[in-house]
């Protein structure tokens, strides 16, 4: 089951941020995220009661950028993250985004498999961008 995280539900909050500290690392940083990022949005991935995967977007208007995915690692390769992902990409449809971004260690290669089962497309080179190993910029256009 995949669901939206209301800003209001404090205790889902700290939930995620315990089950994600390596994301979330400073204290109460994802309640500080909401509070202050108006465009915050979060979809977690819950099977059984528990909170196995995330996706967090910045929602501006007409166009999704992806901050974070990540699936605890014991239940990756699972089809977790194509769920969030796909969850996502829908919304973007009935929402009529434009497109979809995100950055991604060049040496990421799962997550690059990811993005391009997708159909997400290389845009830029960020330049040793993340501690000296290139960052990339990818788009999936949806018009
Ligand atoms: C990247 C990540 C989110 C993928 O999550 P996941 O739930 O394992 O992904 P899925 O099971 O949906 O797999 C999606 C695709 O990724 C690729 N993939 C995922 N894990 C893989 C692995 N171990 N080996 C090879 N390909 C892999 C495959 O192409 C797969 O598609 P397929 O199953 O149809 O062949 C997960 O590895 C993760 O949390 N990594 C750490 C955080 C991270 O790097 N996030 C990306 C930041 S940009």
């Amino acid at each position: 089951m995949i669901i939206s995280v209301n800003i209001d539900n404090l205790s889902l909050i700290n939930e995620i941020q315990t089950t994600f500290n390596v994301l979330y690392k400073q204290k109460n940083e994802l309640k500080k995220e909401f509070e202050m990022n108006p465009y915050t949005k979060i979809y977690i991935y819950i099977e059984n009661d528990n909170i196995l995967g995330i996706l967090h977007i910045n929602d501006i208007y007409d166009r999704y950028e992806i901050n974070n995915i990540y699936v605890l690692e014991e239940y990756r390769n699972k089809g977790i993250a194509s769920k969030l992902l796909e969850y996502v990409i829908e919304l973007g449809k009935k929402n009529n985004i434009l497109n979809i971004t995100l950055e991604v260690r060049k040496n990421n290669v799962n997550a690059i498999k990811l993005y391009n089962k997708y159909n997400f497309k290389e845009k830029a080179i960020r330049k040793g961008y993340y501690n000296g190993i290139d960052g990339i910029l990818m788009e999936k256009e949806m018009m």
